[in-house]
């Protein structure tokens, strides 16, 4: 059986008792990135791992990385129960998990998205209308300005530029949007700027997501 886990978003209080749980249970931990805040608790655990941050250095493409990680899981759950540890909850926004959970028997079990962190630190409350839209497949012409927009996936200036270049194509120039960092852990930042300054030297990273507010 895969055991698909998710780690939080932030520092270890986030990690729900059903997940500490497996992760203590001596199975096999696989993890997709050992970039991550809750590192800590394993490394304090002293709970082994194998991170796959080295088949990102080795692939081009992030179809190529997904590939090369569902297979890894799939041979490795040849030999018997084993678990993948992703970022957050493992629903949502993890390509790898999709695949696993069409084409294995996986089984789910929980973890904090970086949403959950993103609502509290911004203070909206995503019933009055979302929308969640990856930096790096985005289409502006899908965006319902009346609703929050949260896009994640902002690593880099040339991300970021892209993405301005498609806001701007819905908001006005001057449109504050705020870009969150590290949602829900101990070094959390929010910056609000005008949509033309999106790009302007910022530093983005793996935990950079943009959040653009409803149109009045
Ligand atoms: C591939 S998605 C994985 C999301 C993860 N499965 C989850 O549920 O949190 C990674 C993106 O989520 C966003 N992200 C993850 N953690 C974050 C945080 N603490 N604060 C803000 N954004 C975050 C960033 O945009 C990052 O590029």
């Amino acid at each position: 059986m895969i055991y698909i886990v998710g780690l939080g978003a932030g520092d270890e209080s986030q990690l729900t008792l059903g997940v500490v749980a497996k992760l203590k249970s001596g199975l096999p931990l696989f993890l997709r990135t050992a970039e991550h805040p809750m590192i800590n608790f394993l490394e304090k655990n002293e709970i082994e791992y194998r991170a796959f941050d080295d088949v990102y250095m080795k692939h081009e493409t992030f179809e190529a990385v997904y590939e090369e990680i569902i297979e890894t899981i799939k041979e490795e759950a040849k030999k018997g129960d084993l678990i993948y540890a992703t970022p957050g909850h493992p629903c949502v926004a993890e390509y790898a998990v999709k695949r696993l959970v069409a084409e294995t028997e996986a089984v789910i079990i929980g973890g904090q998205s970086f949403l959950d962190p993103m609502f509290a630190a911004l203070a909206i409350d995503p019933i009055e209308g979302l929308q969640v839209m990856d930096a790096l497949d985005f289409d502006y012409e899908a965006i319902a300005p009346k609703q929050h927009l949260i896009v994640p996936q902002v690593f880099d200036q040339l991300t970021a530029s892209n993405l301005k270049l498609d806001l701007m194509e819905v908001y006005d120039d001057e449109y504050e949007v705020c870009i969150v960092k590290a949602a829900g852990s101990n070094i959390a930042e929010l910056k609000w700027v005008k949509l033309y300054e999106l790009d302007h030297n910022f530093k983005l990273d793996n935990l950079t997501t943009i959040y653009v507010p409803p149109m009045k």
